[in-house]
């Protein structure tokens, strides 16, 4: 089966062109074609990610980067004569469709009318959790292949997705990890920080999240903090590893919150501003110039202070998922989204599970996999292709609005 896969819900725009021979959760995956194009610099002077301009920006570079991953799959040809005939009814449905993005619509019917039909078998779109402008362009430009395509939609969630790219190994020939359920996932993104227990394949319970901000989020705005620029994750990993490295005293005291609760929830809100007091404290003691604080750190102290906080941050979670397959039985922890890239958490987690819970196995994603792709949404895709919604029915909705697994 030949699966296309969209991925818009956030900053990144990505097409895919996958092959899965044999069923989901034993098929092979061939990675035909690839592309995505990262808006991070664009949303860098905003310091997070600005949804109207993510959803322009989707709306730019849909058509170029599927062009792109096809052409890596080598099934489009540059060809001089029109190959796909759009009729009047058909141009304006999709004209209809993508009417909030009437450049889109111009740039899909031209490429349609170069290429003409791309055969597969499904178009897997990302159909939420996500930022909503963001996900509707990728959902109506998904609609709209469907229609001049005529091939059947599935809509994936985005957190499904994350969950099947951990377990894609490359290793063993392209295919999922065999794994023993229960399992655990612990999904830490710059949207979501959750705990998901999966009894089965596709079973998905949750059982722990974020009261306030998710982990990625709280890594962007302490590195906003400290004027890191956006997004804050690699940028804090990177500092603290260089504190690490040269043993720089410690910066402040942070707490691990919720450490101790009875429950699976998270809560990232408050070390945050533990650590804005901290700096804010530390400049206003010694008088330093600049009151808000963080420019006025030293590099040693930017270092120290991006230590302290992924020192907190990594005991909370490696407490909540022992807590978790401790609670559960689990024989597996699944660790994906974006914050799954930090190899000091990683490396932290995995000495933990090895030492407190050995016959658990342990699952991160391969290098790429981590932050959002569309890999991930044709696998889920894969799992899901049972629901395809029919191409001229095409009604997908945003299945979950801002809801995650
Ligand atoms: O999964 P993702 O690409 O997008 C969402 O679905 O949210 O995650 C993006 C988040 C950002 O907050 C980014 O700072 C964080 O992942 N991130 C990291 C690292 N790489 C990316 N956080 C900590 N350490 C990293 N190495
Ligand atoms: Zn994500």
């Amino acid at each position: 089966m030949k699966i296309l896969s969209i991925e818009t819900s956030c900053d990144e725009t990505a097409v895919s062109l996958i092959k899965a021979t044999g069923d989901f959760p034993h098929a092979h995956y061939e990675i035909l074609g690839n592309a995505l194009w990262s808006q991070v610099e664009l949303h860098r002077e905003y310091g997070g990610v600005f949804p109207a301009l993510a959803k322009r920006e989707h709306a730019r570079t849909l058509v170029p980067v599927l062009e792109e991953a096809l052409e890596e799959a080598e099934e489009i040809k540059d060809i001089e004569e029109e190959a796909g005939g759009i009729s009047a009814a058909g141009s304006a449905r999709l004209q209809t469709l993508l009417e909030r993005e009437p450049n889109l619509a111009d740039a899909l019917i031209t490429f349609h009318k170069k290429y003409g039909t791309i055969e597969c078998d499904i178009i897997a779109v990302t159909s939420g959790p996500g930022l909503e402008p963001a996900l509707w362009v990728g959902v109506n430009f998904a609609k709209a292949l469907a229609l001049l395509w005529n091939t059947p939609i599935v809509a994936v969630n985005h957190m499904e997705g994350h969950i099947l790219a951990s377990l894609f190994d490359a290793d063993r020939d392209d295919q999922l990890s065999d794994i023993t359920f229960p399992a655990i996932s612990l999904l830490i993104s710059g949207g979501h920080t959750e705990l998901v227990l999966m009894k089965d394949w596709g079973n998905y319970e949750k059982i722990g999240q974020t009261r306030d901000d998710a982990v990625g989020e709280a890594f962007d705005k302490v590195a906003r903090l400290l004027g890191l620029p956006y997004p804050g994750g690699p940028e804090i990993s990177r500092l603290a590893a260089t504190a690490r490295k040269q043993s720089l005293p410690e910066f402040a005291p942070l707490p691990r919150p919720m450490l101790r609760s009875d429950d699976l929830d998270f809560s990232f809100s408050g070390l945050k501003t533990a650590v804005r007091y901290a700096v804010q404290g530390k400049v206003n003691a010694e008088d330093r110039e600049d009151t808000l604080g963080c420019k006025e750190l030293t590099d040693n102290e930017r270092a120290a202070v991006a230590r302290d906080f992924e020192d907190a941050v990594t005991d909370v979670l490696i407490k909540k998922s022992c807590s978790a397959i401790e609670e559960t039985g689990a024989k597996t922890l699944i660790v994906g989204g974006g914050v799954s890239a930090n190899q000091y958490i990683k490396r932290a987690l995995e000495k933990t599970l090895l030492t407190e819970y050995p016959d658990v196995e342990c699952f991160f994603p391969q290098p790429g996999l981590s932050t959002d792709n569309s890999i991930m949404i044709a696998l889920a895709g894969h799992a899901r292709a049972g629901n395809a919604l029919a191409p001229n029915g095409a009604d997908v909705i945003l299945a979950d609005g801002n809801r995650s697994l």
